[in-house]
This record gives structure tokens, C-alpha cells and sequence, in this order.
């Protein structure tokens, strides 16, 4: 099995290189995360931004498995499926995805408590997508979560009529606002009924199964390393672990059978919320590099922070994930300019350090920068791996050589054929 993550905070256009590698996979697969991800990928020139459902959906020969790291919001996904249907038939649909059994279901309450701890509580603002996702992890630690499979009981509408009470006292208490909560849960259970129609399964078996016999299987992570709940910025994280060995667990496949590991990295950086992010900048600069970069949240549409590539928080990240293929993109966006800063290590009370995890701790690391000469010719119209500008090739072998591995892919644009493969 091969697996794709985020090297940063994510958005690094990981829907772009997965759409990209997907055909020749047999099952490309989501181990973590909800409908708070957001790859966008371009289908007869459209674009579209999946959350929930993985990145080979629009590929015939493609299974598609919801495994059981992921948590799914039955509401979300009937209205992804709703969305693709004008470019593939319900049926269609159905055959391509495969649903783990043990996956989390996102409750309807969770949502409003994402709202109470970010909009009302407002001890510790995280900046979330306020889809409920902690809250269903947080309720799945807890072993009072319901799972895909349990639709199926004979006691699910019960449980679930009594956790959602329970719970919506709760916030009423804490002065929440909410919809009434008949309306919660009349909605959620039609939405599960549409979910009995899709193919839930022991998605784990399906997938080793295919993986003896020799079928391909790529793992796609949502969000990124520095996301991780465990080795990420905490507490200004994701909930679940993003990192390439979450897929083993995720998806309940051995490490013996990882292969290949791509991690994607943008040419800058950028970051959505609060905490810790060593290379920002802000003003007119960032402004500009915003626009340029369409840095704006896929579903949210909240403005990105942004800032310069961090060479430290790289080698962390793809220490942590073993990474073997590395992926570049959105160098096109830093062309014109005259020099491009790239950070090379931390300087934290008069120690350097040129790997390091960003921490959000009150003596944060000053940025060491080195400038490398900028490239002024636009890249959207090669192709080819000669005609890359000289100063963009330096960049590249900078990195290489920095971190110790070869970059495969360089994306020059948003675009599908917008690719060169250097390696
Ligand atoms: P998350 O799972 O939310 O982290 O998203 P992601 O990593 O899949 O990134 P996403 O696809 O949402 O956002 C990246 C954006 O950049 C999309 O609009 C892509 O079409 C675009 N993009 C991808 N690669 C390139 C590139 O090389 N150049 C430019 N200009 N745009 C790119």
C-alpha cells in the first residue's frame, strides 16, 4: 500500500497530485478525518472539492473505502453523493464506494458543542471547521459514540434518540442555541436510512484481501503532519493522527505492506487558525502571496496565514512520515519574485536548530533565512523537466539536498497536465 499526506498545515494541493496518481490504483482509500478536509480537484475543468469521499471517485475501475479512522457525518456525505450526482449516477456511486462498518458517526449535537467551545467557552479558540469532528473523537474515546454498523441494531434509533436528549440538555443548559431537537434527530435518522443504501462492509478485510492479490491501494491523508493530534502544533491541531503510520491503523493494513510514501509540500507555506507558525508574514507581502495563491479555506473560505517555506518543520515532517517521493507545488506562485526566503533552522535562546518540531510555547524559535535567487518566467506553459527555469532548479536541488530525498513531482499549476516528473 502506498500512502499521500500534507507535509505542513495542510492545503499543499494534495487533492491535485492524488487525482493525478489515482488511475493506476486499484482502491484509494481515507484513513482519518471527516468532512472538514477539503481536496480540490478538477474534473472536465471543473473544480471540486471533495470532503468526505476519497479522491478516485470519478474513476470507474476505482473503489473508493471510507475506513474506519475516518468519522462521517451521514448528513455530509448524502449531500457530497447529491452533488456529484449530475456527473455520476446514484448507482454508479454506490458500486464505487465501500464504507467501514466501524467507522464513527458525527451526531448532530456535535456541531453546536464545536460551537459552544469556539464561539461561547472561548478559553482555548482552536479555529476549527465547526463540523463536529473533535466531539465525535472525543465521544469514540469515551466508548459512547455510535458506528456506521450499529444502523443496523435493533436499539440504534433509541440509543441514539436518548445520547442526542442527553446531550442537547446539555448545551441548552450551557445556553447553546440549537434547532429543535426532534428536527436534529428526524434529520439525522433519514440520512442514515440513505446511508443503509451504500455497501458497509469490514472495509479492513476488503482491503487486505486486494492487497494479496496484488491490487493497488493508496491511502490518502486529510489535513497534515503538523496537524497531527499527537506530533502537530497541539493543542492547534486536528483530532485525529495525520501522519503516514495512522493509515496502518486507520485502515487496519500491516506497516509491513507500505510501500511507497509521498508527502506534498507547497513551495511556501501557509497555515488556517491559531498557534505556532515560525515563517509568517503579514502586511502587503502576505497580501499579495494570499491573492496570488488563491489562499482563501476550500470550505470555509477564511483567509489562509502565510509565510515562507520552513526547512526545519520539513525535515521534521518528513522524518516523521518516511517520506519517499517528494511532491512540489505551487512553485509558480512564487514567480517574479526577486529572492525567495526559505527559513533553515531555529534560533531559540542562542541555540540553532535545523530540524526541529514547531511548538506553541511561549519562547518561540527565530527564523534563520537564506535567499536564493527568484525565478521571473512564468512556469504554466512547460512541460518539460529542461525547460524548468535555472533558478527554480536550484531551488529544487536546495531541497534535495537539505532533506535528503528526491523530488518526484513539481506542480507548475492547478491544472491536471500542469505536472513535471523529475525523477
Ligand atoms: P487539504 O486536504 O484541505 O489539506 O487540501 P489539499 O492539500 O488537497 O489542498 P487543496 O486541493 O484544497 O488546495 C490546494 C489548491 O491549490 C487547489 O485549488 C488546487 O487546485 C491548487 N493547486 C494545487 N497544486 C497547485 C500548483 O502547483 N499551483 C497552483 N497555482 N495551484 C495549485
Amino acid at each position: 500500500m502506498d500512502i499521500l499526506i500534507g507535509l505542513q498545515w495542510g492545503d499543499e494541493g494534495k487533492g491535485k497530485i492524488i487525482d493525478l496518481i489515482s488511475r493506476d490504483y486499484d482502491i484509494i482509500a481515507r484513513f482519518n478525518g471527516g468532512a472538514n478536509a477539503g481536496h480540490s480537484i478538477y474534473h472536465n475543468g471543473k473544480r471540486i472539492t471533495l470532503k468526505l469521499l476519497p479522491s478516485g471517485i470519478f474513476y470507474p475501475h476505482i473503489k473508493n473505502i471510507i475506513g474506519t479512522g475516518v468519522v462521517i457525518d451521514p448528513l455530509a456525505l448524502q449531500a457530497e453523493v447529491k452533488l456529484l450526482q449530475s456527473i455520476i449516477s446514484d448507482t454508479e456511486i454506490i458500486n464505487r464506494i465501500l464504507i467501514s462498518e466501524k467507522a464513527h458517526l458525527v451526531l448532530p449535537t456535535y456541531k453546536y458543542w464545536d460551537m459552544y467551545l469556539e464561539e461561547s467557552l472561548q478559553y482555548r479558540t482552536i479555529g476549527t471547521t465547526k463540523n463536529g469532528i473533535a466531539p465525535t473523537y472525543s465521544n469514540k474515546i469515551l466508548r459512547q459514540n455510535v458506528r456506521v454498523g450499529d444502523i443496523f441494531s435493533k436499539d440504534f434509533e433509541t440509543y441514539v434518540f436518548q445520547i442526542l436528549n442527553k446531550q442537547y440538555a446539555e448545551l441548552q443548559a450551557l445556553g447553546q442555541d440549537m434547532p429543535p431537537v426532534q428536527e436534529l434527530y428526524d434529520n439525522f435518522l433519514e440520512a442514515c436510512s440513505f446511508f443503509k443504501k451504500l455497501q458497509i462492509t469490514d472495509t479492513e478485510i476488503s482491503i487486505n484481501e486486494a492487497l494479496k492479490n496484488n491490487k493497488k491501494v493508496l491511502a490518502e491523508g486529510a489535513q497534515a503532519t503538523l496537524l497531527d493530534i499527537d506530533h502537530g502544533t497541539y493543542p492547534y491541531v486536528t483530532s485525529s493522527n495525520t501522519i503516514a503510520s495512522a493509515a496502518c491503523v486507520g485502515l487496519g493494513v500491516s506497516p509491513k505492506l507500505i510501500d511507497k510514501i509521498y508527502g506534498v509540500t507547497k513551495a511556501y507555506c501557509t497555515r488556517v487558525g491559531n498557534g505556532i507558525f515560525p515563517t509568517e508574514i503579514t502586511g502587503s507581502l502576505a497580501d499579495e502571496l494570499r491573492e496570488k495563491g488563491g489562499e482563501f479555506g476550500s470550505n470555509t473560505k477564511r483567509p489562509r496565514r502565510v509565510g515562507w517555506l520552513d526547512l526545519p518543520a520539513l525535515k521534521y515532517a518528513v522524518m516523521l512520515n518516511g517520506v519517499t517521493d517528494l511532491v512540489l507545488t505551487k512553485a509558480d506562485i512564487l514567480n517574479g519574485m526577486s529572492e525567495v526566503p526559505i527559513c533553515t533552522a531555529y534560533e531559540t535562546d542562542g541555540e540553532t536548530r535545523t530540524l526541529a518540531a514547531p511548538k506553541c510555547v511561549d519562547n518561540a524559535p527565530k527564523p534563520i533565512w537564506k535567499f536564493l535567487d527568484g525565478w521571473l518566467s512564468p512556469l504554466g506553459k512547460i512541460d518539460q523537466k529542461a525547460q524548468i527555469p535555472k533558478e527554480l532548479k536550484l531551488f529544487i536541488s536546495f531541497l534535495e539536498e537539505e532533506l535528503n530525498i528526491p523530488i518526484k513531482y513539481l506542480s507548475t499549476g492547478p491544472q491536471r497536465e500542469e505536472l513535471i516528473i523529475l525523477g
